[in-house]
C-alpha cells in the first residue's frame, strides 16, 4: 500500500489550503475546496471507513474519488492535521452516498456545500473535461465589492476586466454572478452549477466566490487575480479621487486578440 502522507496532490492541497488562510480568504471554517483525484485510491487505501448519505443525485460521478475540506474544519489548521480536517470520499454506486476511504478520524463529514461542488464539478467536467478542482472561498476585496457593485454578469466581468491589464487574459471567460441565496443548499449548488458551464468563476452576492480549474493552482491563480481586480477597484474608489483613466473596450479588445483569447460574449 502506498502511505497517503506521501501524496503530492495531499501536500499540494495542503498548501493551497493554508496559503488561502494567509491571504485572509478563509476565516475561520470559510471556504471549502474539493479535487477530483486521479490516481487511483485502490493503491492507498483497502476499505471504506464509513458511509456517509449525499442529499442529492450524484450518479455523473459514480465511482470517482474526491479529497475534500471538512465542514466546521478551519483551513488555518489543515497543513498541521490533515487527517481530521480533510476527507477522500467515494461516491457509491447508489450516486446518493460518499464512502470515506481517509481522514475525517473524529467523526467529521465533507463540507456543507458539497452539493455546489458536486454539481459543479458535473458542470465544468461536461464543458472541460480536464477540470478536477473547484474551491470556494470568502476574499475581503471581491466581498465587498458586491456590497458596492450592481450584481450582474455583464456588469461585474466588465469592471474587472477593466482594472487591469491581466484580467481579461487570465479569465476571459468572465465571472457569472448570483445573487445572494441561502448557502449549503441543493438550490445554490443547482445556480452554481448552471453558471459554471458558462465561466471558471461564480460569484456568490455578500458571501464569496467559487473557482474551478484543472488543476489546484490553476484554480487558486483565477482567484488571486480576480480579487486582486476586485482590491484594485475598491482601492481607487475610496481614494475619492476622479477615476480618469481607464482601459478602453478597444483596448480589452486588443489584449484579447494579441493573447488569443476569445472574451465572454456581450461584455465588450
Ligand atoms: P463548511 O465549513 O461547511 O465548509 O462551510 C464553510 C462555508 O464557507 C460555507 O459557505
Ligand atoms: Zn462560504
Amino acid at each position: 500500500m502506498k502511505d497517503i502522507r506521501q501524496a503530492k496532490f495531499l501536500r499540494d492541497f495542503c498548501l493551497i489550503a493554508d496559503n488561502m488562510y494567509r491571504l485572509g480568504w478563509d476565516e475561520r471554517n470559510g471556504g471549502n475546496i474539493s479535487l477530483l483525484l486521479d490516481e487511483d485510491m485502490n493503491e492507498y487505501f483497502d476499505g471504506v471507513i464509513r458511509e456517509i448519505p449525499i442529499a442529492f443525485d450524484a450518479t455523473p460521478l459514480v465511482g470517482k474519488c474526491f479529497l475534500v475540506t471538512g465542514t466546521g474544519k478551519y483551513f488555518k489548521n489543515i497543513k498541521d492535521d490533515p487527517e481530521t480536517n480533510l476527507g477522500i470520499i467515494r461516491i457509491a454506486p447508489s450516486g446518493n452516498v460518499a464512502e470515506l476511504l481517509w481522514g475525517w478520524r473524529d467523526g467529521g463529514r465533507f463540507t456543507s456545500e458539497l452539493p455546489a461542488h458536486l454539481m459543479s464539478h458535473i458542470a465544468r467536467l461536461s464543458v472541460d473535461p480536464q477540470n478536477r478542482v473547484v474551491m470556494h472561498t470568502h476574499p475581503n476585496a471581491l466581498l465587498a465589492m458586491t456590497h458596492v457593485h450592481p450584481l450582474t454578469t455583464e456588469a461585474f466581468t466588465h469592471t474587472l476586466w477593466q482594472v487591469m491589464t491581466e484580467s481579461i487574459v487570465v479569465f476571459p471567460d468572465g465571472v457569472e454572478v448570483l445573487p445572494w441565496m441561502l448557502c449549503g443548499t441543493n438550490e445554490i449548488g443547482e445556480a452554481t452549477a448552471e453558471k459554471m458551464k458558462l465561466a471558471r468563476t461564480v460569484v456568490w452576492g455578500l458571501h464569496g466566490l467559487y473557482g474551478a480549474g484543472r488543476n489546484l493552482d490553476e484554480a487558486f491563480g483565477l482567484i488571486e487575480t480576480v480579487e486582486k481586480a476586485a482590491q484594485l477597484f475598491m482601492m481607487y474608489n475610496s481614494t475619492g479621487l476622479e477615476h480618469i483613466n481607464y482601459i478602453t473596450d478597444a483596448q480589452l479588445w486588443e489584449i484579447a486578440n494579441f493573447f488569443k483569447v476569445t472574451p465572454k460574449a456581450g461584455i465588450i
